[in-house]
């Protein structure tokens, strides 16, 4: 049965935890779709993950890319909601920018909804997206977009002024009309003040265990990034997909240089007899001409 909207305000209800994870291409929504996720956000993240951006930025993405991205994801998923990261400068501008770009994730790319970050204008942005019809998931907290407005990719909320800011925009989405918000980067008492507080569902990472939800970026929770970069306190990684696909690679590189691979069983076999007049036709020189014949 496809996840819907009432049923993530049913799990929260229910207390029961939401799983959200990323994915950017068709294989990996299969399997995540596979294993069960509640949640499929095509992150823009992707700009670090998989496009090559800034590793340590995620603004680079851009809505053509993630519109790309979106739409295999989308074809993967037969039980997961998919929701599409709106990159940064494709809703800051103006309501109807912001409609016009949440739109064509929805239209062009199959998700199911939308997911923006901040609060501020981007509030009404929300809002003006709901109201065209297609749902928003909200982002407070570190937002990434803005990391150097924050003076770079910090926990938030650690001063009783700032949570109570955190606080207060969460409320302002959740009457902007979010269906659900992720909470990035704060400390596990003030993520728990707001999720007691919303009736949406609030989806954490790195905001510890009291959220309704957990998120985590694929390739970090399967230690998929490859080189050897810096990973947040938060992330925990449950599998080693890297170095599998490295020994793989490597093992077939070797094969193939040690002539093991391919084996017989790989092959494709011929019969004796169609080889041999293969080998007398082309031994004559008439192979050119017979295949003309043939055609
Ligand atoms: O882009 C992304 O992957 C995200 C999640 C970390 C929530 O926004």
């Amino acid at each position: 049965m496809k996840v819907t909207l009432p049923h993530l305000r049913e799990l929260k209800l229910t207390g029961t935890p939401i799983v959200m994870v990323t994915a950017y291409d068709h294989p990996s929504a299969r399997i995540v779709d596979e294993a069960g996720v509640d949640l499929v956000l095509v992150g823009d993240s992707a700009a670090n993950t998989v496009l090559g951006h800034d590793p340590v930025s995620t603004v680079g993405a851009t809505m053509d890319e993630l519109v790309i991205l979106t739409r295999a994801v989308s074809r993967g998923c037969e039980r997961a909601l998919v929701v599409g990261d709106m990159p940064f400068m494709s809703y800051q501008v103006s309501d109807e920018e912001a409609i016009r770009n949440a739109g064509r994730f929805v239209k062009d790319a199959g998700a199911a909804a939308v997911k923006l970050e901040g609060a501020g204008p981007s509030v009404a942005r929300a809002a003006a997206i709901v109201g065209a019809g297609i749902p928003v998931m909200g982002h407070i907290g570190l937002t990434p977009q803005t990391a150097t407005m924050l003076g770079g990719h910090k926990v938030q909320g650690r001063q009783w002024h700032h949570a109570k800011r955190l606080y207060d925009d969460a409320l302002t989405l959740e009457a902007a009309g979010c269906f659900a918000l992720v909470l990035e980067c704060l400390p596990e008492p003030v993520a728990a003040a707001i999720s007691r507080r919303v009736a949406i569902p609030t989806i954490g990472i790195g905001a510890g265990a009291a959220t309704d939800g957990q998120v985590l970026v694929l390739h970090d929770l399967l230690d998929m990034r490859g080189g050897d970069g810096h990973l947040p306190r938060f992330v925990k990684q449950f599998a080693h997909v890297g170095e599998a696909m490295r020994d793989g690679v490597s093992t077939f590189a070797a094969e193939v240089r040690g002539r093991a691979y391919p084996a017989q069983e790989h092959t494709y076999p011929i019969t004796p007899e169609e080889l041999s007049a293969f080998e007398t036709a082309i031994e004559a020189g008439s192979a050119e001409d017979n295949v003309l014949a043939d055609w």
